[in-house]
């Protein structure tokens, strides 16, 4: 079974992508490997921030390793907020800052299509691998729920009457960007061993 080191510093992340994975990899967190470290994400693309990331890691440990990075695509804002989904409202900002924005940026707009796009970099054996996931939505009129983080309580998948905020753990990451490219990543490793 392989062991993938996952750079991340954001736990909702670790926990969701460790669901996901459930037996199938060993995923170490950076704690796991004591390794505190600022991850730089300075690029202009979702792909260029996940390459930037898994490298960073790498470079400092030499271990397989991978990191996603997400976009929140709205069609009426021209693909905004995405490789500036994290800090849309400003340096500092948190989710609830990030969302009142959207919603305000959003108001009297009647498309209210969206998509998440998640790429994900991974290393492994000293080889580069890229993989993507995306689900399609819309941006609702308010936030509901209380579960996930980011955006969640504003987005709603299509084909569903609720927010992935307002779903159980597994309805999301069986439909999400970020479970459909950790999939796509766990398909192609299995063919790798
Ligand atoms: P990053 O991948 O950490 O750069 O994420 C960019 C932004 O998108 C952050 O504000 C996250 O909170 C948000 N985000 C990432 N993944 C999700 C998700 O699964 N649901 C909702 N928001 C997300």
């Amino acid at each position: 079974m392989s062991t993938l080191v996952f750079a991340t510093n954001n736990k909702h992340k670790l926990r969701e992508v460790r669901e996901i994975t459930g037996n199938s990899v060993i995923i170490r967190s950076l704690s796991d490997i004591e390794l505190d470290a600022e991850i730089p994400e300075d690029q202009e693309t979702i792909e260029g921030n996940a390459r930037q990331k898994a490298m960073f890691i790498f470079s400092k440990t030499g271990m397989d390793c991978f990191a996603d990075d997400t976009g929140l695509e709205i069609a009426a804002l021209h693909g905004r907020p995405g490789v500036y989904s994290a800090r849309y409202a400003g340096e500092g900002c948190d989710f609830a800052d990030n969302i009142k924005k959207v919603l305000e940026e959003m108001n009297g707009i009647e498309d209210r299509r969206a998509c998440f796009r998640c790429a994900i970099c991974l290393i492994f054996r000293g080889n580069e691998y890229m993989f993507e996931g995306r689900v399609n939505g819309e941006i609702t009129q308010s936030p509901s729920g209380a579960d996930g983080f980011g955006y969640d309580p504003v987005f709603r998948p299509d084909n569903h009457s609720r927010t992935f905020a307002e779903m159980p753990a597994y309805l999301k990451n069986g439909l999400s960007h970020r479970g459909r490219a950790i999939q796509k990543m766990l398909r192609y490793l299995s063919e790798l061993e």
